[in-house]
């Protein structure tokens, strides 16, 4: 039964935000399945733009489900904040739209904490985004971690955060020389998030399994992208998490012969936030340019984001990894001005050429991209909803790039908003979604 999962195929703000909105309204539930409020999902709609971190970018549409699966990390104080962000704009209007696994790990402040003083102390940085996630996974794989469903009995509640409390304080106090916390307060903190978080959780496995038994649509939406998976990215400048396709169903409890199509999430650049190898990074003004067109800056920090040319031996891998049935590929507008337009097809390090990525950090950083140049287009795309309206030039590039990476186009990305999209409807076919039959 063909639903959809989408994930990204780089270093992650790819665009998942903006085409899992456009996609849900064809879908019955969105499901998140890693990550946590790391990421940051932007949608444009209605002249309204939209961040979400952890709630799924699904709920700007009406009668859908949209689920917080079990294998997030879901940080209490922001689920709150966005919760009544969302309320507040209109979003929720009826609570059943939201659904949060009991299955899934608690960040909890020392998490946070113990990320930020990480990274300070730390002399190879990651250049994390804060939030608590590398902590929060360590503990759920120790078995230390802290699920929703215990803010809903005190004394567990009690019991496991004063068991965590000795030693994350340890550390805090004795190794960071750092101020350490109180369980009294994390408890009562806590309970307060779990009164709000309540009507919200439920056991989603069992409501995915019932919706798949009624033929309902799911879309499983992926946070972060594939370079940044903890198996199959750039270790150790990676997130906490498989950001990959694998991981949909562990995430969510959907069984994988559930997901039928996986689309992934391409810019027609790159770009990579926090450190970490990036071979086809620019440093220059064509850099300078994409970061200041593309409005290149961290949805979840605001950080610059680094930018670069496209690089076709990590988005061949990422294809093969995910089982990529077609590709959306965003920002193609950010490249108007280009006279020249450079895609990376291979690595050389030293004389010999690779066309798979590198196994160790050591090799990537030595990586130099082995350019093709290609004529740009030199006019403007923004806004363009039709395929035969595109320029020659980035029909060429379209195309060079589906030989490169081996895999289709289905979605072309012409700007934020929802309207700026080319749904190349005819190669959609896999998709069960209502706009193939219009
Ligand atoms: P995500 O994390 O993958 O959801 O991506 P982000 O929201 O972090 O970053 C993508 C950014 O690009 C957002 O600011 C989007 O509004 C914007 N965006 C998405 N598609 C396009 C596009 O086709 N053109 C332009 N110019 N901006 C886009
Ligand atoms: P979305 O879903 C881009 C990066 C951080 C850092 C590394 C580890 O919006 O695409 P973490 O806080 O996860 O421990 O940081 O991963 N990172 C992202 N980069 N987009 C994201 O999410 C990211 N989530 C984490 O910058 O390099
Ligand atoms: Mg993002």
């Amino acid at each position: 039964m063909p639903n959809v999962g989408v994930v990204g195929v780089q270093w992650g703000d790819e665009g998942k935000g903006k085409i899992i909105d456009i996609l849900s309204d064809y879908a019955d539930i969105i499901v998140r399945f890693q990550g946590g409020a790391n990421a940051g999902h932007t949608i444009v709609a209605g002249g309204k733009r939209v961040i979400l971190h952890l709630i799924p970018s699904g709920i700007l549409r009406e009668g859908k489900c949209c689920i917080i699966g079990n294998g997030v990390v879901l940080d209490p104080e922001v689920f709150v904040h966005e919760l009544s962000e969302l309320k507040a704009l209109g979003y929720i209007k009826d609570d059943k739209k939201l659904m949060v696994s009991g299955l899934a790990h608690l960040i909890m402040p020392y998490h946070k904490k113990l990320d930020m003083l990480k990274e300070s102390r730390n002399t190879k940085k990651i250049g994390t985004t804060g939030r608590g996630i590398g902590p929060a996974y360590e503990d759920k794989a120790s078995r230390m971690g802290i699920r929703v469903i215990d803010l809903f009995d005190k004394k567990v509640l009690t019991e496991r955060v004063k068991r965590n409390l000795e030693f994350k304080n340890f550390v805090i106090k004795k190794y960071y020389k750092n101020e350490g916390f109180q369980a009294r307060q994390i408890v009562k903190t806590y309970s307060e998030y779990g009164k709000i978080l309540k009507k919200y959780v439920t056991d989603t496995t069992a409501f995915l399994h019932k919706s798949i038994d009624q033929n309902k649509t799911i879309l499983f939406e992926g946070a972060q992208g594939t370079y940044l998976d903890i198996d199959h990215g750039t270790y150790p400048y990676v997130t906490s998490s498989n950001t990959v396709s694998g991981n949909m169903a562990s995430g969510s409890g959907a069984p994988p012969t559930s997901v039928g199509y996986i689309l992934g999430i391409c810019k027609a650049y790159t770009t990579r936030v926090g450190e970490g190898p990036f071979p086809t990074e620019l440093f220059g003004e064509d850099g300078e340019l994409m970061r200041k067109i593309g409005d290149e800056y961290g949805a979840t920090t605001g950080r610059p984001r680094r930018c670069g040319w496209f690089d076709a031996v990590i988005v061949r891998r990422a294809v093969k990894t995910n089982g990529i049935k077609g590709l959306s590929l965003m920002k193609m507008d950010v490249l108007d001005s280009f006279e020249k337009i450079k895609i990376c097809v291979k690595y050389k390090i030293g004389a010999k050429t690779y066309a798979e990525p590198p196994m160790s950090v050591g090799d990537y950083e030595r990586v130099e991209p082995v350019y093709e140049e290609i004529d740009g287009w030199n006019t403007s795309l923004r806004g363009i909803t039709k395929y035969d309206e595109l320029p020659t030039n980035a029909k060429k590039y379209l195309k060079r790039l589906e030989e490169l990476v081996e895999a289709r186009i289905d979605i072309v990305s012409t700007g934020p908003e929802r309207e700026s999209t080319i749904l190349l409807k005819t190669r959609l076919y896999n998709l069960r979604f209502a706009f193939l039959n219009s």
